[in-house]
């Protein structure tokens, strides 16, 4: 029967994975037409595993194993997980499901619209549809407390919006004073960044900084994107994209090392356990830890720059010969508060995501109105970071998340970062010659140590409790405040 529910699971991840590259390819390859037609294309494939994750031979099985005993640790974790995906299901219907796919499909293409002419207007209408159904879908799913809870469980189990305003409203007593603190004492040159670099040479960094890290480009490739990704059709074939800008070689190399983080993820999990939820990767936060683990505490440290500086001087001489690591160093971590996310500094960035987190709670429990998005947006970024947004491009339609009404995934982004510093602080306990190693130019050994810790664990734990297991703790703030304050001399 066990083997019975394998296939099950391995064939419907076939049309998952077929899914990944019709999605990877409308952002990387396909013509500008053929949107419509891809969005019928992703939606017939999502009701297939609709299909196959709800149907009654499925469920048969999964009752079954449910009371067998004699299935081990791994097996059962397997079978709970999937017990509590198809209870998920079979809350939506299949209409449901299709309509939100589709709903979605357009909101993604008229928000490109809106963004690319700063017509809010435009996508407004289709964003209130979306708000709509998250939130007959919350209602669908079931939750205790906020309706958000629902939504949020998608992205990370076990999490509410208790726990989430227990961190946040830590997070902002701290950052305040610190953003402060840090602007006025933080030396640096933020010129020695400016220029015009080769994008060939650009691109040609990247890829030396994926090999260092451990990145397997026999499993894996880089494309060019507008929003840099990466996605897994399964660890064989585990890709990233990158958007190269002529003007801005430190997006180009965190970009790179930030999907290159996501993408070990994914090609570490076990192929033994492929479409299982022992061989897929954890919440949305515990990936994303991956992924500024590498990014932030990693690279954009000085040991990591120490040790690799000099292929960027090799490669952009005539910009850096006479440029100092540490000043390069200090000229990207300038702490500056800033309109967009993603070019956000690791500090100032939190408040970007708790004005999102408090945008969409207002949203969906019908506190605001579509409409009054805008100005609502620019109230909170002069409130958090005394800034005056200058167009709703640079505003309310910056960020693609909402367009195909992804609500509820923000807020992984900076549990992200704070499960980062944890593992930091576990690591460190592990390897008291960590940065030293790192100053040599030594990943490896991170790359294992994440291995042994979390990418070979799949789904099997909670990320609550392989948090536990890693650092003996629950998620705590202060591990993040802890690595701020350290790294800033603040
Ligand atoms: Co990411």
């Amino acid at each position: 029967m066990y083997q019975k529910y394998v296939q099950h699971l391995q064939k419907t991840q076939d049309i998952q994975s077929a899914s990944s590259i019709l999605h990877w390819d409308m952002e990387t390859y396909m013509p500008s037409g053929g949107g419509e037609m891809r969005g019928r294309q992703l939606a017939t494939l999502s009701t297939l595993v609709h299909e196959k994750m709800t149907s009654p031979e499925f469920e048969r099985i999964l009752y079954t194993l449910r009371d067998d005993e004699t299935l081990g640790k791994i097996e059962k974790a397997n079978v709970l997980d999937s017990l509590r995906s198809l209870e998920r299901e079979k809350k939506l219907s299949e209409d449901f499901v299709e309509k939100l796919s589709l709903a979605g499909n357009r909101g993604f293409n008229l928000w490109q619209k809106a963004h690319k002419e700063n017509d809010f207007d435009l996508f407004a209408p289709q964003l209130e549809k979306l708000v709509d159904l998250n939130i007959e879908k919350a209602n669908r799913i079931g939750f205790e407390g906020n309706v958000y809870n629902a939504l949020l469980g998608n992205f990370e189990p076990n999490t509410t919006t208790d726990d989430l305003d227990h961190v946040f409203e830590g997070i902002k007593k701290e950052l305040v004073p610190l953003v402060k603190n840090i602007t006025e004492s933080w030396q640096a040159n933020a010129e020695i960044l400016k220029g015009d670099f080769d994008p060939k040479k650009q691109w040609e960094l990247g890829i030396y900084l994926l090999e260092k890290m451990g990145y397997d480009f026999n499993h894996g490739r880089m494309d060019h994107s507008l929003h840099p990704f990466s996605t897994s059709f399964g660890p064989e074939d585990c890709r990233i994209t990158t958007n190269v800008k002529g003007n801005d070689l430190i997006d180009t190399i965190s970009s790179c090392v930030h999907e290159g983080g996501h993408a070990l993820y994914e090609q570490g999990v076990d192929m033994k356990y492929y479409g299982l939820p022992a061989g897929k990767s954890n919440s949305y936060g515990i990936h994303e830890s991956m992924s500024r683990f590498y990014e932030n505490n990693i690279g954009r440290s000085l040991s990591y720059w120490k040790a690799f500086y000099p292929k960027v001087q090799e490669l952009f001489p005539e910009k850096f010969k006479n440029i100092a690591v540490e000043d390069f160093y200090k000229a990207m971590n300038i702490v500056k508060p800033s309109f967009i996310r993603t070019a956000a500094d690791e500090v100032t960035y939190h408040f970007h995501i708790i004005i999102r987190y408090e945008i969409e709670l207002a949203l969906l429990n019908k506190k605001v109105k579509v409409k009054e998005l805008p100005e609502l947006w620019n109230s909170l970024y002069k409130k958090y970071l005394g800034l005056d947004v200058p167009s709703n491009k640079m505003g309310v339609l910056q960020d693609v998340h909402w367009s195909d009404g992804s609500f509820g995934y923000f807020p992984t982004y900076s549990l992200g970062s704070f499960y980062a510093a944890q593992w930091e602080h576990s690591i460190k306990k592990e390897f008291s010659d960590f940065t030293d190693r790192v100053e040599r130019g030594e990943l490896r050994f991170i790359k294992e140590w994440l291995h042994k810790n979390i990418y070979m664990h799949g789904r099997i734990y909670f990320p609550d409790e392989m948090c536990v297991m890693i650092s003996g703790e629950k998620l705590n703030p202060k591990y993040f405040v802890d690595y701020i304050k350290g790294k800033f001399g603040v």
